[in-house]
């Protein structure tokens, strides 16, 4: 025992002396400058500072294949996986491509870490939060201030340069637990956030730089985690044609041809039998061949592996690796490839140059980011560092970031907004009353600090808390009594109920849609017991069925706050006072639970069927019952539209004489749009909207449209939204952004765009509609 104990001590006194050498190491690093050493090309290194992939004025292009040409074989396989190793001898040091940063710099990934001279960054609300502030310049500004925060993390040591994020898969299915992550059920929505929020991220893209690499994630027809039995892991999803065309690929078509992303994710789950990392057809011919993609295509985190392994979808690993890189796969998140890939091209299933596109692909994003440009100090974005992080204005982007998304679903008799004068003492009750993990959901970081919605309400007022139910899953009425005599001494109660990661998250799925446990009953009986109004706060991703409340006269309001950030406390108060007011509208259908039952989450159609009682999906396609309609959302003010200009006639030319006369250009009333001549072919519409309450108050303008009767079955689509600011009582004329082509076209059977000829429907608000005429020349003739 003794020698055990002597050699466990000398064993310790060595390690400590270590950690001594470590710290001081660490501590000399953080004194000079910024911290971070040379990635590459270190001028200080006489060697490599001559070489041709370390000089600034050669072309990109040409210091990649200079530097491809240095490595070997074994070299260059170990260097197209997220864990990239360290060349020495050309003065590279290794890389990990894994971070994240959905919605704030987040840790999830190994290549970000929060301590030291930054301990946390700005977290703002989740995704479906922010998207329901339907505020395209929000979503880039977020993105702008969280690279912001990503390069001083860079700069510091701390964070990578690439970034996993965002995730733009269709919210498809309300019990999906991921769907919180994305922007919402709708392809123009979701293509827009997709867009706007990279264009933040990577910067101003001067002479094609990158100020840090963005990511849309999970190509494609991804949004089942684990229902039923079934996991991402193995499934195969089935979709159509035309669902793959307008609905699940829209938003990566967005975010790499207008976004002009530098990656894109290929997702875990098969689609019609292939699995997507492994499909030429979705990753070379359409993200890089259509869309042009200028970046790299990475793996999800082990789906080469999650391929052979779990999906046996080849004989040998070998095959796997070749199938993934000859489909146009740059990079592995996993070791698979680094394992795999040498003795794949020994069997000659592949070959060095098919290594050596990947890798073009990684270096050229890399050298795009600077990283073999020297002093990462010396660079643009090199002066950002710990100063830059959670500053006062980040957070308050943050607030209003929060203050944007929130959605009022219901206020009955004006119940809102709370006035401190007359609501003097206010109860809080419920599971999310008192939270700061809950408001950042998943894919977060460490926030700079947090505002519960007690806080935020003790601002305004005094409080009377009570938790009524220790956790969201609410399995005990035992606190109940005392929430109720709370609510009954209080002059107004505000209850904060929902969700967290433990009820939906990733590989989560939900079961049902109801409120967990016996969240329900503590709501009801708590209304019933209170003196005052009653307002329901519901904090969660995913819609909630809360029919139940609506229903119950007496609760006066709802109000929805996603996942609302580190500052979601003060935006929740900020609401129920009227200092501001609100404007969200959801970016998600809120189904009833009854819909469930009809919906198997495996279904991937969009489309409705009668005959086999499948009710569709989505505001596009579901036409029954619903709590909340996807677009919802109220303000204390009340808007008006009217319409000022619209055309009645819109005349397409065609491309060409011989489209003219291509009997397949033209079938079923509806003309290719690849024939249209699309070029600035806009509806000129001007819509008049009139704020006629007593409070400012911003207005989203939300425009849809109908094409013709026939056999398009998508009966309405978003095509357009403006968000406004109105003080009380004035008007403003609004320009709609309509493009025919863009938004006025449908996608058939076999996945072609065309345009339907005839009569268009346009739809703004609940009772402003237009209807004009599409046309193509006379001569033509159907
Ligand atoms: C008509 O269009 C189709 C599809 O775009 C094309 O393949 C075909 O060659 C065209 N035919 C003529 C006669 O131009
Ligand atoms: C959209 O968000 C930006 C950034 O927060 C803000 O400045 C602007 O006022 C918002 N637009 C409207 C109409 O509220």
């Amino acid at each position: 025992m003794a020698y055990f104990n002597n050699s466990n001590r000398r064993n310790h006194d060595s390690h400590s002396l270590a950690f001594f050498f470590f710290l001081l190491v660490l501590v000399l690093c953080f004194r000079v400058g910024e911290g971070r050493a040379p990635f590459a090309c270190d001028p200080k290194n006489g060697f490599t500072r001559t070489l041709k992939f370390c000089r600034t004025n050669v072309p990109i292009h040409a210091r990649v294949q200079d530097l491809i040409g240095r490595l070997t074989l074994q070299e260059k396989i170990r260097l197209i996986v997220n864990n990239a190793i360290a060349v020495p001898r050309l003065g590279i040091q290794g890389y990990e491509w894994w971070s994240e940063a959905l919605h704030g710099v987040s840790n999830v990934g190994p290549g970000t870490k929060f301590g030291g001279a930054f301990p946390g960054a700005t977290a703002f609300p989740q995704v479906i939060t922010t998207a329901a502030s339907f505020n395209e310049s929000l979503w880039q500004e977020v993105g702008r201030v969280v690279s912001d925060e990503a390069r001083a993390m860079y700069n510091g040591g701390m964070a990578g340069l690439t970034f996993w994020s965002p995730n733009v898969n269709i919210f498809r299915d309300p019990r999906w637990g991921r769907g919180q992550e994305t922007p919402g059920e709708d392809p123009v929505l979701a293509g827009k956030y997709a867009a706007r929020y990279v264009q933040g991220l990577q910067g101003d893209g001067a002479g094609n730089r990158l100020k840090v690499a963005a990511c849309c994630k999970h190509y494609t027809a991804y949004d089942l985690d684990n229902w039923n039995g079934i996991d991402r892991f193995h499934f195969n999803a089935k979709v159509s044609k035309q669902d793959l065309a307008d609905t699940y690929d829209v938003p990566f078509k967005a975010c790499v041809v207008e976004g002009k992303v530098a990656s894109v994710m290929c997702s875990y789950n098969q689609v019609n039998g292939k699995p997507t990392c492994a499909d030429p057809d979705l990753l070379r011919n359409t993200i890089r061949g259509q869309w042009g993609l200028n970046g790299y295509i990475v793996s999800d985190c082990d789906s080469v592996g999650v391929m052979y392994d779990d999906q046996h979808y080849t004989r040998t690993p070998e095959e796997a690796a070749a199938d993934t890189i000859k489909a146009g796969l740059d990079l592995d998140c996993g070791p698979f490839l680094a394992i795999h890939t040498e003795s794949a091209i020994r069997n000659g299933l592949l070959t060095e140059n098919d290594v050596n596109l990947a890798l073009a692909n990684l270096i050229t994003v890399q050298m795009r980011l600077g990283m073999y440009n020297g002093e990462p100090s010396a660079q643009p974005y090199g002066n950002l560092g710990p100063k830059d992080v959670c500053t006062p204005a980040h957070q308050q982007l943050a607030l209003e970031a929060a203050r944007q998304g929130i959605v009022l679903l219901q206020n009955k008799g004006n119940a809102l907004p709370l006035s401190p004068a007359r609501h003097r003492t206010v109860a809080v009750i419920g599971p999310n009353s008192d939270v700061t993990v809950t408001m950042i959901g998943n894919y977060a970081g460490v926030a700079c600090g947090y505002t519960t919605p007690l806080q935020g309400i003790a601002r305004y007022v005094k409080t009377i808390r009570q938790v009524g139910c220790g956790d969201v899953g609410c399995r005990s009425n035992q606190l109940f009594g005392a929430a109720e005599v709370a609510a009954r001494q209080a002059d107004a109660t505000v209850l904060v109920v929902g969700l967290d990661q433990s009820i939906e998250a990733e590989f989560r799925d939900r079961v049902g849609l109801l409120l967990p446990g016996l969240q329900q009953e503590l709501v009801s009986r708590v209304a019933r017991a209170a003196r005052g109004p009653v307002v329901l706060v519901i904090m969660s991703g995913g819609p909630v069925d809360v029919s139940f409340a609506k229903n119950d006269p007496k609760i006066s309001a709802i109000l929805w706050a996603g996942y609302p950030g580190q500052a979601g406390g003060t935006a929740i108060a900020d609401v129920l006072f009227g200092t501001i007011n609100p404007g969200g509208k959801l970016p998600m259908t809120w189904y009833p639970q009854e819909y469930l039952a009809k919906v198997p989450m495996t279904n991937m159609d969009l489309r409705a069927n009668p005959a086999r009682g499948y009710p569709g999906r989505t505001y596009r396609f579901y036409k029954g019952p619903v709590v909340f309609p996807f677009g919802y959302g109220l303000s204390y003010s009340r808007f008006t539209h009217s319409l000022a200009e619209a055309p009645k006639q819109v005349s397409v030319s065609l491309a060409s004489l011989q489209a003219m006369t291509n009997t397949s250009t033209i079938t079923s009333n509806a003309v290719k749009m690849s024939h249209i001549n699309c070029n600035a072919l806009q509806l000129g519409l001007h819509v008049d909207v009139k704020n006629e309450g007593t409070m400012d108050g911003t207005h989203t303008l939300l425009v849809f449209s109908t094409p013709p009767a026939g056999k398009w079955s998508a009966t309405k689509q978003l095509v357009s939204f403006h968000k406004i600011h109105l003080p009380a009582g004035s008007k403003q004329r609004v320009k709609v952004d309509v493009h025919v082509c863009k938004h006025l076209s449908v996608v058939d059977k076999f996945g072609i765009r065309r345009i339907p000829m005839g009569e268009h429907e346009i739809h703004i608000g609940d009772n402003l509609k237009h209807s004009f005429s599409l046309q193509v020349p006379e001569q033509i003739k159907f």
